[in-house]
């Protein structure tokens, strides 16, 4: 039975796209089957693998669009899907950008990406949604979708309302539309050990949060190899498995896994 994490923030630029990446590649290390769905019409998830967004058809988008109008059948999904090294990707393209308004009109428009990703619950362990910088539809129906969520914060930048924000909604999704969701946990990225704020941005989400919500022990490393991981279209990890940003995905990966969270 696959489980379904997504992983959340409602700001760009905080890792949320590189986490998904090596973590699922983590999890294919340890034998796992893996696809991660891309739901943010940026199309970076397939960028960063290697293949030019706008140049795929069909994608997400197409899905979606296929889904609020009736039913999507499996072997249409998997016409859908790519493969790079060993993690499978469901992509998105700029075309996504429209479904929100769709959305907005669709008999059940929170559970149209649901409809999709439990068709591929049986094929793969490991379903791992990246979500769009925003609180929209989407994201609604990203969290409506998985069994799990996992917030990146970047260690710059403390926005504790925001964190609220996002934990609010978790919470108003699971007593509304998915009894099942629960939060994997908060992780720090480009985090510089020597850094008084980066400490301390950590310690100020522990004190306010940490009574509910797991804080990984594990912080994510700034590295410049991690910004140009997309040069090469690999995960760091299957590119430098040794970089310390690697080694940081691998053991909350593997945290993951040994805590039964995931
Ligand atoms: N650990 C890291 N160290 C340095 N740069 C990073 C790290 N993680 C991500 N980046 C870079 O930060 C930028 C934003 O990351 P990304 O994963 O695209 O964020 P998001 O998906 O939240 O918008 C990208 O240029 C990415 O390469
Ligand atoms: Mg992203």
């Amino acid at each position: 039975m696959s489980v379904v994490l997504s992983m959340l923030n409602l700001k760009g630029g905080v890792g949320k796209t590189v986490s998904c990446i090596n973590i699922a590649a983590a999890l294919a290390e340890h034998g796992k089957s893996v696809v991660i769905v891309d739901s943010d019409s940026q199309g970076n998830i397939a960028t960063s693998l290697g293949l030019v967004p706008d140049e795929l058809s069909p994608t997400l988008a197409d899905l979606m669009l296929e889904a609020i109008d009736g039913d999507v059948s499996s072997r249409r999904i998997v016409e859908c899907i790519h493969t790079s090294g060993n993690i499978d990707i469901l992509p998105s393209n700029s075309l996504l950008a429209g479904i929100d308004y769709r959305l907005s009109t669709a008999l059940s428009r929170e559970t149209v990406l649901k409809s999709i990703i439990d068709k591929l619950r049986g094929s793969y362990d490991y379903i791992i949604i990246d979500c769009p910088p925003s609180l929209g539809l989407i994201v609604i129906n990203a969290l409506a979708a998985s069994d799990f969520t996992m917030i990146p914060v970047e260690a710059h930048y403390l926005s504790l309302e925001s964190l609220k924000v996002m934990l609010d909604t978790v919470e108003m999704v699971r007593l509304k539309i998915n009894p099942k969701l629960k939060v994997a946990g908060v992780f720090l990225t480009m985090y510089q050990q020597r850094t008084n704020l980066c400490r301390a941005i950590r310690e100020r989400i522990v004190e306010s949060y940490g009574k509910n919500v797991k804080v990984f022990d594990e912080s994510v490393p700034y590295s410049i190899k991690a910004a140009e991981q997309t040069l090469y279209g690999k995960s760091l990890i299957e590119m430098l498995p040794s970089n310390p940003v690697s080694e940081a995905y691998k053991r909350i990966a593997k945290e993951l896994i040994t805590c039964g969270r995931l």
